[in-house]
Formats: C-alpha cells, sequence, structure tokens
C-alpha cells in the first residue's frame, strides 16, 4: 500500500519543478530531493539557479538545474529536452514558476496585463503541454501540480494574476479530464499569504493586512505547501484529480481581501493606492 513520506517514495521519478531556485518551489525540490526523486529547476536566473543546485546537491541529491524562461517555447523545448537526455522521462511536473505585483486595476497598464498573463497563464501551458506530449503521454504516466493562488472570491488588488490563475484552475479540470486516459492526474494548490521569497518583495503593509484576514492569523510556510506538494505528486493521489487544493489557513472562507471605499469619496484603499510600480 502507498504511503505518503516514506523514503525513496519518489525513486525512480524525475520531477520538473519551475521556479524551483527560490522559494516555494525550493522547498518542494527539496522535499521531492529528499523522497528519492531527480530533480531538475528551472528560472531565468543564473545566478540563483546555481546557488540552490548546491545546496541541494550538497546532501548527495541529483539536480539539475537550467534556465528557461517558461514564456518562451523554444527554451521550454530545449529545458525539458536536455532533462530528458540528462535525468530521463518526466513524470512529475510542479509548475510553480510565477510573479506579480499589486495593483489597482486601473493603474494597469496593457503591457503590465500581457506581461502577467504570458507568465503564469501561457507559460504553464507551455511546460504542461511540452512534458506531457514528450514524456507523460509516451509513458502513460504523470502527476502535474500547478501552483495557483486563491483565487475564489476574485483577486481584487492583483486583477492580473487572479485572471491568470483562474484561467490555469479551468486548464486543470480539462487536463484532468482529458488525460485521465494516460493516468495523468492534474491538480492545483492554492496557496494563501506565503513568508518567502515572493512575499518579501511586497510591502510589509499589505503582508500585515492578508495576515490579519486570514483565520488562522500566519503566514504560511513554503515547507508546508511542499508536503501538500509531495503528496500529490505522489501514487498516494492517484485516484485524485481535477481538484483546487486550499493552503491558506481559511482564507478563502472569511475576511475581506479589499477594503471597499465609500460610494462618495471612493478613494483607493491606502495599502495598496501607491503600488501601481510596475516591474
Ligand atoms: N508566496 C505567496 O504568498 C504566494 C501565494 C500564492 C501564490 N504564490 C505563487 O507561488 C509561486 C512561488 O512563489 P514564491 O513566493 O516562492 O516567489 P518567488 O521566490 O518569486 O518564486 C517565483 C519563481 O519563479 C521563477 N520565475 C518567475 N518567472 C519565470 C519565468 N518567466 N520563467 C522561469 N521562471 C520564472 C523565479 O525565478 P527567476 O526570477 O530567476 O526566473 C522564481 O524562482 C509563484 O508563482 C507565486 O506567484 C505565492
Amino acid at each position: 500500500m502507498p504511503s505518503v513520506f516514506r523514503p525513496g517514495l519518489f525513486a525512480g521519478h524525475v520531477a520538473i519543478v519551475t521556479g524551483g531556485g527560490s522559494g516555494i518551489g525550493l522547498a518542494i525540490a527539496r522535499t521531492l530531493c529528499e523522497l528519492g526523486a531527480s530533480v531538475a529547476i528551472a528560472g531565468r536566473n543564473p545566478d540563483k539557479l546555481e546557488t540552490a543546485r548546491a545546496k541541494l546537491t550538497s546532501h548527495g541529491w541529483t539536480v539539475h538545474a537550467g534556465t528557461c524562461d517558461i514564456r518562451e517555447v523554444e527554451q521550454v523545448a530545449a529545458f525539458v529536452a536536455t532533462v530528458r537526455a540528462t535525468l530521463g522521462e518526466i513524470s512529475v511536473l510542479i509548475n510553480n514558476a510565477g510573479g506579480q505585483f499589486p495593483t489597482p486595476a486601473e493603474a494597469l497598464s496593457p503591457k503590465g496585463w500581457d506581461a502577467v498573463i504570458r507568465n503564469n497563464l501561457n507559460g504553464t501551458f507551455y511546460v504542461t503541454r511540452e512534458v506531457a506530449v514528450a514524456s507523460m503521454i509516451p509513458k502513460r504516466r504523470g502527476r502535474i501540480v500547478n501552483i495557483i493562488a486563491n483565487v475564489a472570491r476574485g483577486f481584487p488588488g492583483m486583477v492580473h494574476t487572479g485572471a491568470a490563475r483562474a484561467g490555469v484552475e479551468n486548464m486543470t479540470k480539462t487536463l484532468a479530464v482529458e488525460w485521465a486516459v494516460h493516468d495523468i492526474g492534474v491538480n492545483a494548490i492554492a496557496p494563501g499569504i506565503i513568508r518567502s521569497s515572493g512575499t518579501d518583495r511586497y510591502p510589509e503593509e499589505l503582508v500585515e493586512m492578508t495576515r490579519q484576514r486570514t483565520p488562522m492569523k500566519r503566514l504560511g510556510t513554503p515547507e508546508e505547501v511542499a508536503e501538500l506538494c509531495a503528496y500529490l505528486a505522489s501514487e498516494a493521489a492517484s485516484f485524485v484529480t481535477g481538484e483546487t487544493w486550499y493552503i491558506d489557513g481559511g482564507a478563502h472562507l472569511w475576511g475581506d481581501t479589499w477594503i471597499l471605499p465609500d460610494r462618495e469619496a471612493a478613494p483607493l484603499p491606502e495599502a495598496v493606492a501607491n503600488l501601481s510600480v510596475e516591474p
């Protein structure tokens, strides 16, 4: 009987973790390595990737690090081909790479909108399709986990990523049905506020505001997300597909997500009014 988190759970498996050079992705890569997987991490910044690779391989784990911008189809194809040649056929894909910035919708330029949609929606599909066609469909085996966000009630303050993540959530359901015949499970994880390299870039005031609106009144950790991810990537979850798993201390169930201004004055909420700085 398969049991989660036993040593060697992922022995013989090759996993890709996009954005595996930092934060939640790095925690996922570490957990999969600890459980016996060979892991390939991808990102745009080679220094970040090399630091992560060195940390992981210092434990004796098998890790490939490759620069790959998930928005670029050719780079995705080249990365996946290199992983297959270096580590073998890919059976686990964790779509974790992504990024966004807080902004009121009316201050978001079309360029800013496109940047986030290309990254968080298009890039996720490019990697997923490539891995499925190259490895999972021919091998008739795969586990895909998409890291999205809590978009259950829209995403006030980040309209771009809300739309992109909702797209990935719907894609998760579609692929779960289309690829069930190939024994490919597809699930999504919706983290709430997680203390990581991603949230370190947000103003502390915004992070604190989100913490206050989380029933558990704390931030999550990348390791907590990694544990759920390992479960969904494992044989223990072999009959689980097409679902979104919240790991958010109850945030999708309770608490204002946006300070509604008085209709007369209609000021932008203080915490986000000055944040429309696109990278
Ligand atoms: N932390 C949270 O509270 C939270 C909540 C909900 C969802 N999430 C999502 O969870 C994921 C991980 O977040 P995190 O907090 O760990 O932030 P992070 O440290 O910024 O992680 C994002 C990773 O994705 C990579 N990446 C971004 N764009 C990429 C691209 N075009 N191609 C390849 N790699 C790319 C980044 O590396 P490079 O910059 O080197 O490319 C980075 O390693 C993100 O998708 C994030 O939006 C986070």
